[in-house]
């Protein structure tokens, strides 16, 4: 076998074999495979696609070329939940803690942000003394100890991925549904889940841009999850505009608090719900109750103080600093430096999440290298979303910075002329999107 021929039969628009998948993948792991020959097959993938057997053995693969996590002491399903990303999503620290409430336990392995788009591990590092670098002995105390664990992606889950994902990051081949399915699956299979809920964004601030091809994302996960004996659901997310009333770390786990305190906003109350109700299905811990009496008892559960304990039991069990009635102490605290205002009357009919999250980013609330640092306390704050009023000269939005950063003048006015091109004003209300798309079980 050599990879000519592999690269050949897909240019052919053949399907591969398990043994040509095979040998491709624990190629790539030890490095025997040339960078070059690995992006043309990658290439030839991204134009004539892969059929259901194909992706599953591709995710199999990259699931076993590195360490594949068991929790066999664990009673119940360990569950998994992965966002395809956007901005303003906050959805996994409030998730954990509620569903945990219902004796569902989940091992959470998240990234870090890149790009428009937030990574989990950054809000939670902006908990001071919060610890997201669990060594994978500690991740089994955590869980026993509260039911749930939060931590970065060990360097030795799924290699394969990890080298075959920098590549399609240079060579133009990050946009193949096969691909973007078996890299995902392939993480979440190597993390141990059983059960896994997929948040599958769709609208101008996610990956996949209308909602026929998020469906087709997501069929393509379940039927891999199906294949591959993992219980999977997608719920399909209106990510057009930010979700919630924040973006960027601190301000968005200021939200959480607000959310497990009972006074979230309704877009992260309906997602968060549908996820926990999909993922305590899957982990038959619905104690009998209907779907609808379970939908109520969710959404009881984020204001009457039981998610609350839940997530200061996450928050205190991995380090982090916590007053009581106050919440997290954050590592910085997030300055309102300045509003922009509307330069019309009329209704918000657009807040393109992807031109905010640029505009995060330059604010420093997030990073376009790998090695950049991030700003905790920076982010923008919505004061209207599509549908509402606006007067000329009202604020739509204000931007944070830390108090300890000092961000330069021309980047502030930068961030706020893509702001002003995020938001579209008209005369005409606009109606109202649903913050859930589609269920796929
Ligand atoms: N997220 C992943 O983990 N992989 C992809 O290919 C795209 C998004």
């Amino acid at each position: 076998m050599n990879m000519r021929d592999i690269i050949i039969a897909k240019r052919d628009k053949q399907c591969l074999s398990d043994e040509q998948i095979r040998f491709f993948v624990k190629g790539v792991t030890d490095g025997t495979i040339p960078d070059y020959q690995t992006s043309a097959l990658l290439m030839a993938i991204v134009l004539n696609g892969m059929d259901d057997r194909e992706m599953t053995t591709l995710t199999l693969e990259m699931a076993a070329s590195g360490n594949q996590m068991t929790f066999p002491y664990l009673e119940g399903i360990p569950v998994d939940k992965h966002s395809t990303g956007g901005v303003g999503d906050k959805i996994t620290p409030i998730l954990l803690p509620l569903i945990a409430t219902f004796g569902v336990e989940t091992v959470k392995l998240s990234g870090r942000g890149l790009g428009f788009t937030g990574g989990t591990v950054d809000k939670f590092e902006s908990i001071e003394g919060f610890n997201v670098e669990v060594d994978t002995k500690d991740f089994h105390m955590y869980v026993i100890k509260t039911g749930m664990v939060i931590s970065g992606q060990t360097p030795d889950l799924a290699p394969a991925d990890k080298i075959l994902y920098a590549l399609r990051d240079v060579t133009g081949t990050v946009d193949s549904i096969p691909l973007i399915a078996s890299s995902i699956m392939s993480k979440k299979i190597a993390g141990g889940a059983s059960a896994i809920a997929l948040d599958v964004t769709c609208g101008s601030g996610a990956f996949m841009k209308d909602y026929d091809s998020a469906k087709k994302l997501a069929d393509a996960m379940i039927r891999i999850g199906k294949l591959a004996g993992r219980k999977t659901v997608a719920v399909i997310t209106d990510m057009d505009q930010p979700l919630g009333r924040f973006c960027g770390n601190i301000l968005e786990m200021q939200e959480v608090y607000n959310t497990v305190t009972g006074k979230g906003e309704e877009d992260v109350i309906e997602v968060v719900t549908e996820l926990a109700f999909q993922l305590i299905k899957l982990a038959e811990k619905t104690a009998g109750m209907s779907d609808e009496v379970l939908r109520q008892e969710i959404r009881a559960r984020l204001s009457d103080g039981t998610c609350y304990e839940k997530y200061k039991a996450l928050i205190q069990s991995q380090g982090g600093k916590w007053i009581d009635g106050a919440g997290p102490v954050y590592v910085d605290k997030p300055f309102d430096c300045m509003h922009v205002n509307s330069p019309d009357a009329g209704y918000v009919q657009e807040v393109r999440a992807d031109l905010i999250g640029q505009a995060s980013v330059l604010l420093g609330a997030g990073r376009l290298a790998k090695t950049d640092s991030i700003d905790y306390g920076a982010g923008i704050g919505f004061f209207v979303k599509v549908g509402d009023r606006v007067a000329r000269g009202d604020s739509l939005c204000a931007l944070y910075h830390g108090e300890k950063a000092d961000i330069p003048e021309d980047r502030l006015f930068d961030a706020m002329d893509l702001i002003l091109q995020a938001y579209k004003v008209g005369p005409e209300k606009p109606e109202k999107k649903p913050a859930i798309l589609g269920v796929i079980t």
